[in-house]
């Protein structure tokens, strides 16, 4: 089985943007750490990053057409008004789990809202890069569940 995972906007910053929310760790080292966990689980993951909200569609649209079994998306601040985003997820209807480094309900109240999580079968939030490891293990339990 295969697993795109997809980040959104400024998470190629990570270890150097807002460490007190995010943590010292970059972007390298959270690919490193879902690509051997998911080696652990005998499944492979491609990770895909953009700052570009089309991209993040085109991605998704690719997921697809390339026959992935799911989706893990972190969109990022598109998840705050992304509908293009949420409209994709809809379109390719692959599971898909989404996930948020930091807890967004315990921050501005603009983040409480989540429109592209309305396509996910649900939601991760506020457990740092191991989030990415309980959506890979949600992804699995889905997908057995509804085999
Ligand atoms: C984030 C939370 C979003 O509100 C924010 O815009 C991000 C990162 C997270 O992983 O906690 O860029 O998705």
């Amino acid at each position: 089985m295969k697993f795109m995972v997809i980040n959104g906007p400024n998470l190629d910053m990570l270890g150097i943007r807002e460490v007190n929310i995010y943590g010292g760790d970059t972007y390298a080292n959270l690919i490193e750490m879902i690509t051997s966990y998911a080696e652990e689980k005998n499944v492979s993951i491609v990770p895909f990053q953009s700052n570009i909200e089309g991209e993040i569609v085109n991605a998704i649209h690719s997921a697809y057409f390339d026959g992935f079994d799911g989706i893990i998306i972190n969109p990022a601040a598109y998840t705050h008004y992304s509908i293009a985003i949420l409209d994709a997820i809809k379109a390719v209807n692959l599971p898909c789990v989404e996930v948020h480094i930091s807890n967004i309900n315990s921050r501005d109240e603009f983040r409480k809202i989540s429109y592209t999580s309305q396509g996910c079968i649900g939601i991760i939030a506020g457990f740092g890069f191991f989030g990415y490891k309980m959506a890979l293990d949600a992804l699995l339990n889905h997908i057995q569940k509804n085999s």
